[in-house]
């Protein structure tokens, strides 16, 4: 796990969008995973830039949402397939057929679940996995107490997230009590995912995920088993890390040729 502390969500931004473009430079058909949520928007922000200033392509890459809530209407403006859409696919050349996410709205949920998981698979993986992570610990929708080796199903949200999600609907009351989501297993499978967190009401989050035990109570704690995992925080999340300076020093005096 490589811990990179950054000033603020314009760097973060700039470093992951720096990862995403040399993998398409690498591998044009390459596998983005998409999460939603505020965190990784400056990316899409930065990524939009780069592909409207500098050609930067993605007409042969495919995404894949991390997760949806059941029951939402097609075409909700909070579902997370339109989010997706709105915040960032809609902005770059990648073709809307190659953009998936979990059907929320399915009638046979586990049918649906399973062929998300077939769906990856036949893309070949996900080749790199945003994320950002709950203040309880989730990564997708992976709540405390998710199996660590889960696939893609159905989860009910803990009142923490449905009160931090309300910020996005009318009202609570608004916010389903069901998702579907990639699983532990799932996010793990991933050749390398990269995590952003920003904010003090994270810090605990990133404590717990980064130092604290590997345990299904911190679900994103899983990564610390990720062979690829790239934890990008601000000063503000990264307050509660007890080895903050060793994670600065030795990203300032990290090898030039490693990349991230
Ligand atoms: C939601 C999403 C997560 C996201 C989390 C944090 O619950 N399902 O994927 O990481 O929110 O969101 P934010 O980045 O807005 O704090």
């Amino acid at each position: 796990m490589e811990i990179v502390i950054l000033p603020g969500s314009k760097q973060i931004g700039a470093l992951a969008a720096d990862a995403v473009e040399d993998l398409l430079r690498r591998k044009p058909d390459a596998v983005l995973g998409l999460a939603t949520g505020s965190s990784p928007l400056p990316v899409y922000d930065e990524l939009a830039r780069r592909h409207e200033q500098d050609g930067l392509d993605f007409s042969r890459a495919h995404g894949f949402a991390l997760d949806e809530y059941v029951g939402l209407e097609p075409g909700h403006p909070q579902s997370y397939r339109e989010v997706i859409r709105r915040e960032f696919t809609d902005r770059v050349n990648i073709a809307p057929e190659n953009v998936h996410s979990p059907d929320g709205s399915a009638a046979d949920i586990p049918a649906a679940c399973e062929a998300y998981e077939e769906a990856i698979k036949a893309a070949g993986g996900v080749d790199l996995q945003l994320l950002g992570v709950g203040t309880d610990g989730h990564i997708g929708f992976n709540e405390p107490g998710s199996s660590l080796v889960s696939r893609t199903r159905i989860k009910s949200l803990i009142e923490q997230t449905r009160r931090d999600n309300s910020r996005f609907f009318k009202s609570i009351h608004d916010v389903p009590h069901h998702v579907l989501t990639q699983g532990l297993g799932t996010i793990m499978d991933a050749r390398h995912v990269i995590l952003i967190a920003t904010g003090a009401q994270k810090a605990q989050a990133v404590r717990d995920l980064v130092e604290g035990p590997v345990a299904a109570i911190c679900a994103a704690s899983v990564l610390q088993m990720h062979p690829h995992a790239t934890i990008l925080v601000d000063e503000a999340a990264a307050s509660s890390l007890r080895l903050a300076d060793y994670y600065r020093h030795t990203y300032d005096n990290k090898p030039g040729w490693q990349g991230l």
